[in-house]
């Protein structure tokens, strides 16, 4: 959605529609106990449960959450596969109770790298909830913002090419309807937990007008009341979308 054209950015009691988390810090939570890394991913998926089920209870619209970079892969490969399992695992325990609270699952980024009976599971849990109304949970695994924009491009040229698409202008719009991410609302919310101030190749495109939040708080101790937090620093932000704080406040209220 282009920036700042949708006038209902947030919910009527000034929730965001959607939030985007880097969830960042396990590693480093798992270390502090002097345990391997994996206990850390372990605890981090717990974390996860209870932030899905609160921006559920919210009445956010979408979540999506950054479980794999296109990066991490260079990562020591008992990492990589022991998380490859855990997604296998949590996916396995997860769709049906997803499923039962209504919750719709979108996994974004390329796949195709992933072992096959991951990209099974992904398969499964998109189809079992495609219909559901209550939250969309889309899950960034292999995925970089740069890949997105690459991916998306490729497709608009492909479509021309084949005659499928009217060649035109490359306009923003077109490119949009092209990412990964095509049908959903832009992030309203940005959070990274962990400490670390950086974006790292997550929705480059999609970030252009949301408000960020960093905290030290790392993701395995990241509850309720820290994403409550962050939505209450949301709340109190005025978002201009390039208009004056004046003309903001100006604005007639939306019918
Ligand atoms: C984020 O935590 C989880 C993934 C990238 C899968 P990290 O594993 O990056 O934790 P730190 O940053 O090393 O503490
Ligand atoms: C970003 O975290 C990716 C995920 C949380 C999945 P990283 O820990 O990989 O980011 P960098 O390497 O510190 O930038
Ligand atoms: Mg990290």
């Amino acid at each position: 959605m282009a920036a700042g054209d949708n006038n209902s950015l947030t919910i009527e009691n000034g929730i965001p529609r959607h939030i985007a988390i880097i969830m960042d810090g396990n590693g480093r939570w798992a270390q502090k106990r002097f345990m391997p890394r994996a206990f850390g991913h372990q605890a981090g998926v717990k974390a996860v449960r209870k932030i899905v089920e609160h921006c559920a209870q919210q009445g956010v619209e979408v979540l999506t959450l950054f479980a794999f970079s296109s990066e991490n892969w260079r990562r020591p490969k008992e990492e990589v596969s022991l998380l490859m399992s855990l997604f296998v695992e949590t996916l396995q325990r997860e769709i049906d109770t997803l499923d039962k609270n209504g919750i719709r699952l979108k996994f974004i980024g390329d796949r195709s790298a992933f072992p096959e009976i991951l990209q099974e599971k992904m398969r499964v849990g998109e189809t079992q909830t495609k219909e559901n109304k209550a939250l969309t949970l889309v899950i960034a695994a292999n995925y970089g913002g740069h890949w997105d924009m690459c991916q998306a491009v490729q497709k608009v040229v492909d479509k021309m090419a084949a005659g499928e698409l009217n060649k035109q202008p490359i306009s923003p719009l077109l490119i949009e309807e092209h990412l990964s991410t095509a049908g959903l609302p832009d992030p309203d919310l940005f959070v990274r937990t962990g400490g670390e101030e950086r974006v790292s190749n997550f929705l480059l495109w999609q970030l252009a007008y949301t408000e960020f939040y960093f905290t030290t708080t790392l993701w395995p101790d990241f509850d309720q009341k820290s994403l409550d937090d962050a939505i209450n620093s949301f709340k109190s932000r005025q978002r201009r979308f390039g208009h004056t704080g004046e003309q903001i406040l100006n604005k007639p209220a939306p019918l």
